[in-house]
């Protein structure tokens, strides 16, 4: 019998408990011996809860039993989750984690830590809820050079947008079911601004491309602007609107970015609706690969966390060497980056606006929603950010310009 402990009795450390309940017989087989989960570490009691009878509120109780050998770190945050993984690390305990920030932050110190020790530093969960990605990356793709990944990397803001636009829903109504659905984080600022899936390419893209990649340098923006109205202009133009998180290798050089995308209804990764998450991967010789399911939610986490506990058990005294180098790799800078841009602008000179957008821009592709002459839509050619950006504003200054009220990335 191996005892575990799990620090947070939310979303995802209910989840755990309920499936290490729900399929104790088949996890326990798996595992190779009885999973017993000793001690749930949370702030409040939970009476009538099954766990009432092992909840503590004092981590040093789990931390100095040293029956306990895995930790399932579950509260989220930097503080204390980052100095209570690293205090059961260095106790020889494996952990587990959701914690995409805590990951993005301190992967690489606390995978050294693991190493050091023998035990497992597993974060399965991190990434795409109940996806397999880490392991992936870690295990089957390893005979690749990784060239590209984009990926739809958060359910609150997939369901948001997809709600908004398949059911013209507005945005607070539908971020608050999200919330009650457990999907966002504790402040939904972080899903809604980008910060979010920031982490979460920021982690992949360590592991794919074998340096660190620090979330802080990514270029990161949410979905707080896009409106139902560019909604309709994306389904003009055959496109979806989601909020897509990339990193890519264009020569020597990676860019990371996270941003709200018009994609082409033709890719895979615009079928990918509601808390669904969907990872696009590229590499040079298993070709393109998509790894697709419930991005966050209890129960896909939590299958994820479960199955970290039961490697993490297979491998008691044993490191799975995960490759996280410490060398942090210079991004190329956004400016830099090629990007085709769909812009919208009010007019009172429909045609005025049009000339202009074609002397500035050159070759673009207008797009129509309605009979309105008052708004003049276009989507331009590739040009790199900085000359996409410059031309705006070029753009905004002239006579039959009123106001540019979008622009968002465009992908084919
Ligand atoms: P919740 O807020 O639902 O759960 C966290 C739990 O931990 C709460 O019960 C909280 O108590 C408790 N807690 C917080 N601080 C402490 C502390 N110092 N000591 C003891 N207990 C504490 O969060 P989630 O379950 O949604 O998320 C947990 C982690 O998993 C986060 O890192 C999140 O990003 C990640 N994640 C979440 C997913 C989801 O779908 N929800 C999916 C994938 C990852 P209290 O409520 O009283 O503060
Ligand atoms: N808030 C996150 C999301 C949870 O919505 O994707 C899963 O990491």
């Amino acid at each position: 019998m191996i005892n575990i402990a799990i620090l947070g009795y939310g979303t995802v450390g209910s989840g755990v408990v309920e499936v290490l309940s729900t399929n104790k017989d088949s996890i326990n087989k798996k595992a190779g011996q009885e999973i017993n989960l000793k001690y749930v570490l949370d702030l409040r009691d939970f009476p009538g809860t099954p766990i009432e009878d092992i909840i503590t509120h004092d981590y040093n109780e789990i931390l100095n039993d040293e029956s306990v050998h895995i930790v399932a770190e579950v509260m989220g945050g930097i503080e204390p989750a980052y100095s209570f993984t690293k205090a059961a690390l260095l106790k020889g305990k494996s952990v587990v984690t959701s914690n995409k920030e805590l990951v993005a932050k301190y992967g690489p110190e606390l995978l050294a830590i693991a190493k050091e020790k023998s035990v497992n530093y597993l974060f399965e969960a991190s990434v795409g809820g109940g996806i397999p990605i880490i392991r992936p990356l870690n295990q089957s793709l390893t005979a690749d050079e990784i060239y590209e990944i984009t990926g739809i990397l958060n359910g609150t803001t997939n369901f948001v947008l997809t709600k908004m636009d398949k059911e013209g829903r507005d945005f607070d109504e539908v971020l608050k079911e999200a919330q009650a659905l457990g999907y966002a984080e504790k402040n939904p600022e972080a899903d809604i601004e980008g910060r979010d899936a920031c982490r979460k390419i920021a982690i992949l893209s360590s592991l794919a491309f074998d340096m660190h990649v620090d979330f802080e340098d990514i270029y990161t923006e949410g979905i707080t602007k896009i409106t139902k109205k560019d909604m309709a202009y994306a389904k003009a133009a055959n496109k979806d609107i989601k909020l897509l998180a990339t990193s890519k290798k264009i020569g020597n050089k990676v860019y990371a970015r996270v941003a709200p995308v018009m994609l082409d209804d033709e890719h895979p990764l615009s079928h990918v609706n509601g808390v669904f998450n969907a990872i696009f991967v590229k590499g040079n010789v298993i070709g393109e690969i998509m790894f697709y399911g419930h991005g966050a939610g209890k129960l896909p986490t939590a299958s994820a966390i479960v199955a970290d506990v039961v490697d993490a058990v297979k491998h008691l005294s044993k490191n799975l060497m995960t490759f996280w180098s410490t060398k942090k790799m210079e991004l190329m800078s956004i400016d830099d980056v090629p990007v085709s841009m769909f812009i919208l602008a009010k007019t009172d000179f429909y045609s005025a606006a049009k000339d202009s957008a074609k002397k500035l821009f050159g070759p673009i592709k207008v797009v129509e929603v309605i009979e309105s002459e008052e708004e003049f839509a276009f989507i331009t050619d590739v040009k790199t950010e900085k000359e996409i950006a410059n031309l705006i504003k070029l753009y905004n200054a002239e006579p039959s310009i009123r106001k540019i009220i979008s622009s968002i990335r465009v992908e084919a």
